[in-house]
């Protein structure tokens, strides 16, 4: 094997092998969380599961249905007939289906970011997301982020992070996020939108973001990406789960 592709493909101790294995990286939005969590992902040759992007797809399903978003027993019996599934395209990137069809795009927009918090409130709602990525993690060696990655879906994760960086920098990297993909921004009204998730992702009765107990708090204020994957490479490997 050339060098790079050692690089490339740390590999996870055959001791461990046998088992799956679960990495967990919690932290707010705008933490970077999704481009870690997927580099990390492709590096370890482990499945990469966006558990926000379940709950934009049932916020994404509950809009386009018109359900009435305060009724908790309504989201749940939506929940229970939704089927969201993750493909990987021949590029690599994740594709998210809802029912079979891909809402990859559909679900980043601000109508569902900003409507997310009805569903992610939903006790119900969550108890049955909270299986189906069990049962993802069950069959897949997978990074899983999140915000509730590692308190409730896998609190057993002998890997767990929690992903943060300055107020301003998130800002500044959901501002430019959104601007790559063509789409006008204030400023203004996106820092308080953020504010204001933060505060309902923090304060909300079940599931809610906080440091894992046993989680490594990393913080991405001053770090690329690729320092953030190093970091937890080294980590991993520091802990003997890593060759
Ligand atoms: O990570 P994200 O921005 O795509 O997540 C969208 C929303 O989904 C987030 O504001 C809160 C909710 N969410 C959640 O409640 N629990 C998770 N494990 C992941 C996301």
């Amino acid at each position: 094997m050339k060098r790079n592709e050692m690089q490339d493909h740390p590999k996870v101790k055959s001791s461990i092998r046998g088992t799956k294995m679960v990495i967990t990286i919690d932290g707010p939005a705008g933490a970077g969380k999704s481009t870690v969590a997927k580099e990390l992902a492709k590096r370890l040759q482990f499945t990469y599961l966006d558990t926000g992007a379940m709950y934009r797809a049932l916020t994404l399903k509950a809009l386009r249905e018109k359900e009435e978003l305060i009724q908790e027993e309504r989201l749940v019996k939506l929940a229970q007939r939704t089927v969201i599934d993750f493909k990987m395209d021949p590029k690599g990137a994740l594709r998210v289906y809802l029912d079979g069809q891909d809402v990859s795009e559909d679900i980043r927009s601000l109508e569902v970011t900003n409507n997310t918090f009805y569903i992610a409130r939903a006790a119900g709602v969550r108890a049955i997301m909270v299986d189906w990525q069990r049962r993802i993690g069950k069959k897949n060696n997978v990074v899983v982020e999140g915000r509730d990655a590692g308190t409730v879906i896998f609190p057993e994760a002998p890997t767990k992070f929690y992903l943060d960086a300055d107020f301003e920098v998130r800002s500044q990297r959901r501002i430019k996020e959104l601007q790559a993909a063509g789409k006008t921004v204030d400023e203004n009204t996106l820092k308080s939108e953020l504010k204001e998730r933060d505060h309902k992702d923090m304060s909300r009765a079940v599931g809610p973001l906080k440091k894992a107990e046993g989680a490594i708090v990393i913080d991405s204020t001053d770090s690329s990406v690729q320092d953030v994957v190093e970091k937890i490479l080294g980590i991993l490997k520091d802990n003997g789960y890593l060759k």
